[in-house]
């Protein structure tokens, strides 16, 4: 058996999760046993989530990198750690070797140490998916400094915000990035978002696209220049060597934005060891890696999926993980089939919103592809339909190949709820069992454990966690209270998704979306809040409300209802400012689909908008809208069913 911890049976399973409950110190201990350390912990677990206070394998001293890297070395050095697709399918693959990744990840370590880098600083990376962004990442963690990787797609007033909160003094960039027929313009982003910065100290830019960008004397640096200068610095006699910076194992590794209810994303902090062990572990069984395989994890490494599972999760299990720059569909609809029979993939791990696209092109695409060599299929990010799992499992599996569907959230670090492929058993559009260490509970509104069952026999309710497992996020950057009021806080005791869900008489968990202001669009989180805001910014908006709907391809859209008394042409140049002024503040992931013009917005006599009735209205259900008449103004109700879009 490969990994020690590989799990494979049905009853090996019940059993590993039976011992992950009654003792998760011995569970856990002898898990982290299978990792390099450079000093053992002296206590494998300290929690409570009032505070909240989680430690994992306290007094424990490493460094992710050499396990992600150094450790394979001597007998897989030649091996691919990544094999990099281009955007573009005439230009080379380039397949970089756990070897290759050491030079490059000792390299950019030094070229950060070299540019002032010290173990905790903040170092933001804006890159699109290329190797150099997978070395900045892992540079990072070898010196010790906390990265904060921003998705491409949002704008310079994100990426502003985001440095602000995490104090930022570093910045890792390129000038460019292609992405399909598009050429995005990074490093220009980056500069307006450093208008008023006082911060920070320097820019490392790496060129991909050679678009002309100015680069500011005495901040912006060329990565190029600074790699060819630490070469020299880390490569004595052939030997290439810069010495990991030791962690502790409760250091952060990393931060990573994402939004919540309110109108501010927050920083999920991440632990070094007890990260480590958690993608490791849920990486190795839920694909139920074999040494050799080729992980194509179709995320970008802006959101969690990406640094877990194709970063942390596959490196420190010694995979080789395929990373693409492009999008699925360019040059055509049949780009990810091409790529799985170039590279002979063999676990393919993609979001449903992607697949229901992909669907939408029919058969053609797929002709004459050759999928022989795949064998897992994975989802995640949002629930999948039963439709796009049935295509998923017959066209791209021929029903061969077991389908994953991995629920998990930026701030579990990794999957908490999924089957293990061809180990527990796939059920179409349910996620299935929790992990090892994860022991959901189904609560009502009170906090209270759901106990009856509906018509299907199934309970019903706000899924929470009692315990904490090692992947856990620790706090929210630079406010702990935050974390506890929105996590710990809900329910006593209970760590809370934001998710309902349903259970079965087996265990089976179902999602069911979330029960909070937050909205999943194409697998990108989004907060209603957050919209709201960026829409309210527009000179001529009175007050919006933003809900989601039901969308066939991106799984929820943007439904924005919005007073307006500004200057006004006519309604679509109106919408188009509004769409312009989104983009600005958050990015083009979170223009709404549907800008409705209303008089007034349906409110409580206390002021609090009625969402539900817009939800409702947005989703087309006009007849269940319930009792109005103790709304502030009934009659707006009908105006805005009357002129729904
Ligand atoms: O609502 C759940 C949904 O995505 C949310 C987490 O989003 P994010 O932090 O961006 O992480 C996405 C990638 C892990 C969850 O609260 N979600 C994620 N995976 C699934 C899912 N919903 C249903 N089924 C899934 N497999």
């Amino acid at each position: 058996m490969p990994y020690p911890f590989q799990i494979t049976s049905l009853d090996q399973y019940h059993q590993d999760h039976k011992k992950s409950v009654d003792d998760p110190e011995g569970f856990w201990g002898n898990i982290a046993d299978n990792f390099l350390w450079k000093q053992k912990w002296q206590k494998v677990l300290n929690w409570n989530f009032k505070e909240p206070k989680i430690e994992w394998f306290r007094g424990g001293k490493l460094n992710i990198t050499e396990n992600c890297i150094d450790r394979h070395l001597a007998e897989m050095g030649e091996k691919p750690a990544i094999i990099w697709e281009p955007n573009n399918p005439e230009e080379r693959t380039r397949i970089v070797t756990y070897n290759r990744l050491h030079k490059r990840v000792c390299q950019f370590a030094q070229v950060l140490r070299n540019n002032g880098v010290k173990k905790g600083d903040r170092v933001c990376i804006y890159m699109g998916m290329i190797p150099e962004l997978a070395y900045a990442v892992l540079g990072c963690a070898r010196v010790g400094a906390i990265h904060s990787v921003i998705f491409g797609g949002f704008s310079a007033q994100s990426i502003a915000d985001r440095l602000e909160d995490a104090q930022a003094e570093y910045i890792v960039t390129c000038d460019g990035a292609y992405r399909g027929g598009k050429d995005i313009p990074l490093k220009s982003v980056i500069d307006d978002a450093l208008v008023g910065n006082k911060k920070v100290k320097r820019v490392i830019v790496y060129t991909r696209t050679r678009t002309p960008v100015s680069m500011i004397k005495g901040r912006d640096v060329w990565w190029e220049d600074e790699m060819e200068h630490a070469e020299a610095q880390v490569e004595k006699q052939g030997v290439v060597s810069f010495p990991a910076e030791e962690m502790d194992a409760e250091d952060p590794l990393f931060i990573l934005y994402t939004s919540g209810s309110t109108g501010k994303p927050k920083g999920v902090v991440h632990s070094s060891a007890g990260y480590m062990v958690w993608t490791t572990y849920t990486f190795v069984n839920v694909f139920q890696y074999k040494p050799g395989e080729i992980h194509f994890c179709t995320a970008d490494i802006g959101w969690i999926t990406g640094h877990s599972y194709i970063v942390y999760g596959p490196l420190s299990a010694g995979a080789t993980s395929l990373m693409f720059e492009g999008i699925p569909t360019w040059p055509d609809a049949g780009r990810f089939w091409d790529i799985v029979a170039k590279h002979k993939v063999n676990i393919l791990y993609t979001a449903p919103t992607a697949i229901r696209s992909l669907m939408g092109f029919g058969d053609e695409p797929l002709k004459d592809k050759d999928l022989s060599s795949l064998r897992i299929l994975g989802t995640v990010g949002e629930p999948i339909n039963e439709e796009a799992w049935h295509w998923y499992d017959e066209k791209i599996g021929h029903k061969n190949c077991p389908i994953v569907d991995t629920w998990w959230q930026t701030e579990t670090g990794g999957t908490l709820i999924s089957n293990l492929a061809g180990v527990t058993p796939a059920i179409p559009s349910w996620a299935s069992l929790p992990m090892p260490g994860i022991q959901p509970v189904l609560v009502d509104e009170n906090g209270h454990e759901v106990t009856e069952k509906d018509e299907h026999g199934h309970l019903k309710g706000n899924l929470c966690i009692k315990a904490p497992w090692p992947g856990i996020l620790r706090t929210t950057y630079g406010d702990h209270e935050r974390c506890r009021k929105n996590y710990f806080a809900t329910y006593e005791n209970l760590y809370f998704t934001g998710d309902g869900a349903l259970k079965d008489d087996k265990g089976n968990y179902r999602i069911t979306g979330r029960v909070d202001d937050v909205l999943n669009v194409s697998g990108h989180r989004i907060g209603t809040a957050e919209v709201e805001n960026a829409i309210n910014m527009h000179a001529g908006v009175v007050e919006s409300a933003v809900v989601g709907y039901h969308h066939d391809i991106k799984g929820q859209g943007i439904y924005a209802y919005v007073i307006f008394q500004g200057r006004h042409i006519n309604d679509e140049m109106t919408r188009m400012d509004i769409l312009q002024t989104v983009s600005r503040i958050i990015g083009p992931i979170a223009k709404p689909d549907k800008i409705q013009f209303v008089t007034g917005l349906p409110k409580t006599r206390s002021g609090k908008i009625m969402r539900r009735i817009l939800r409702k209205i947005a989703e087309g259900e006009l007849d269940s809208l319930g009792d109005v008449s103790t709304l502030l103004d009934p009659a707006v109700v009908d105006e805005i069913k009357n002129n729904r879009l």
